[in-house]
């Protein structure tokens, strides 16, 4: 049997809650630009809340668990409230931003036993290049496989040139909007799975 996401059990079934991040503090950053296009895109089936990262202080081991910033425990109850993460950054010299990085590791901590653990992730990289973001997108898989998320299987969403495809803070292009829908629908077909997963496992369990 495979193990149910953190929390998910507890949780009841209502509307899907999705937390948005995408470790641009950038004003006008195209990532935060796609995330709310598919916040709008998505509005009655999925509530997608644009995470904030600005007040998350850097990752220090000194302060875990009772003693994380009051930033940091408002960010992880966000997280186990939530049925899923929407993550889409910039590639940052081949790499997952400092920003999201950072917000990752607090997340995922205790090893193996936190938030992250099971949580269903849909994963997009922007660039303002013709060819960056697909090192982004493979270091953000890595970094999630090892705290046990589950990074929904879904066409790679890499959004190249993102500057000519988007226009005042929306994602126009319809390729890229298309793979980016498409990544949405895996991540929501997940939660689905997900619950159903759950109310057969109550079911057996009260018959
Ligand atoms: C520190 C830094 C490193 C960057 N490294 C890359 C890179 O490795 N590959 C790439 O395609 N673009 C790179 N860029 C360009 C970003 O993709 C571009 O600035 C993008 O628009 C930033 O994302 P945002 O619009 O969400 O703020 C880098 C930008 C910065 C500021």
């Amino acid at each position: 049997m495979p193990e149910a996401p953190s929390g998910e059990r507890a949780r009841e079934a209502g509307p899907v809650r999705l937390i948005g991040m995408s470790g641009s503090l950038r004003s006008g950053s195209y990532s935060n630009a796609v995330l709310a296009t598919l916040r709008e895109k998505f509005a009655g089936r999925a509530a997608l809340e644009l995470y904030d990262l600005a007040p998350i202080p850097p990752y220090n081991q000194d302060f875990e668990g009772d003693r994380r910033p009051p930033e940091v425990k408002a960010m992880i109850a966000a997280i186990a409230r939530s049925d899923g993460l929407v993550l889409c950054a910039p590639e940052f010299n081949h790499s997952i931003p400092g920003v999201l990085k950072n917000a990752l590791d607090w997340a995922s901590r205790p090893a193996f036993a936190s938030v992250m653990a099971g949580k269903p992730v849909a994963i997009m990289a922007t660039s303002h290049g013709p060819l960056g973001g697909a090192r982004c997108l493979e270091h953000m898989r890595v970094a999630l496989d090892s705290m046990l998320a589950r990074v929904v299987l879904a066409r790679e969403v890499i959004i190249t040139r993102a500057g000519d495809k988007i226009r005042d803070g929306r994602l126009v292009d319809e390729v890229s909007l298309a793979f980016a829908c498409g990544a949405m629908e895996a991540l929501l077909r997940e939660i689905r799975l997900w619950r159903e997963f759950n109310r057969a496992e109550e079911w057996n369990d009260a018959g």
